[in-house]
């Protein structure tokens, strides 16, 4: 690895920006994080970056990186051609604060507009419920998601549409999928879906699948069973029927 590379690092705030030259040393085992770091402490002590936990699981620290969204603390320099400028800017479906912090707290917004957890009546006299382990498993999944919020800056209907307020966005389809596919949750939010959370926006591109950290399978098990979902309520009523009657059938 070279002794030095120059980082491109996105400077400004809500108003106006540009991208900034710092050429800082660079060693064995460095991610994008600690050049930022680098820079922050010797060259540009008023440079904004948001992190908390350097390991890949707040969620706090993604940018785009030579353009692909990406977590800063999880990048190696390694992976990276040092012998150009590596480019870091914040992410572009969220308004810029300052330098690589953006405000993405419409995210925390939209989260609050889905329906919570409704358990449906325990089935034990001790007040407790079964589960089979297959439906706890299809969950599992999307409970691994860090909010780091990649996804949304990726999806073309956010990031190029800006269509925030008709549609949640990938990381809030698999929140819905994760609550709608509980094996004890009884809400019902296939409405919510097509009508307030704009599933129809999304168009299977999976461009939200490639880049999230946590490898959820975001496009093939959240969104497509949810629009499947979405077309069988609305679109196909003799189907849902025949379907609620042969699990009834099968739960018997
Ligand atoms: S698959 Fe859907 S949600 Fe994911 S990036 Fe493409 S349009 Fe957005
Ligand atoms: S689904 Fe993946 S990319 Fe999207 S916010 Fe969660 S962890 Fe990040
Ligand atoms: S600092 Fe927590 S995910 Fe990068």
């Amino acid at each position: 690895m070279s002794t030095s590379a120059t980082f491109r690092v996105w400077r400004g705030d809500e108003t106006k920006g540009e991208l900034v030259d710092y050429k800082t040393p660079v060693s064995e085992g460095m991610v994008v994080l600690d050049a930022i770091h680098q820079i922050q402490a010797e060259q540009a002590n008023d440079l904004a970056v948001r992190w908390n936990c350097k390991a890949g699981k707040c969620g706090s620290c993604s940018a785009e990186i030579n353009g692909k969204p990406k977590l800063m603390c999880m990048t190696r320099l390694s992976e990276l051609p040092l012998d150009k400028p590596v480019t870091v800017e914040p992410m572009r479906s969220f308004k810029p604060i300052r330098d690589l912090v953006t405000d993405v707290s419409w995210n925390f917004r939209v989260k609050k507009e889905i329906k919570p957890f409704k358990p449906r009546t325990p089935d034990a006299p001790d007040g407790t419920w079964r589960m089979a382990q297959s439906d706890v498993d299809r969950v599992q999944e999307f409970r691994k998601c860090i909010e780091c919020f990649l996804c949304q800056d990726v999806c073309h209907v956010l990031r190029d549409h800006k269509k925030h307020e008709e549609f949640i966005g990938p990381r809030f389809l698999v929140y819905a999928a994760a609550l709608e596919m509980h094996p004890l949750d009884v809400e019902d939010r296939v409405a919510d879906l097509k009508r307030e959370h704009g599933i129809g926006y999304c168009n299977i591109t999976k461009c939200c699948t490639k880049v999230c950290p946590e490898s959820i399978t975001i496009t093939d098990n959240a969104i497509i069973p949810l629009k499947e979902r979405v077309v069988d309520e609305f679109y196909d009523p003799l189907g849902k029927l025949v379907k609620i009657f042969s699990r009834r059938k099968k739960d018997a």
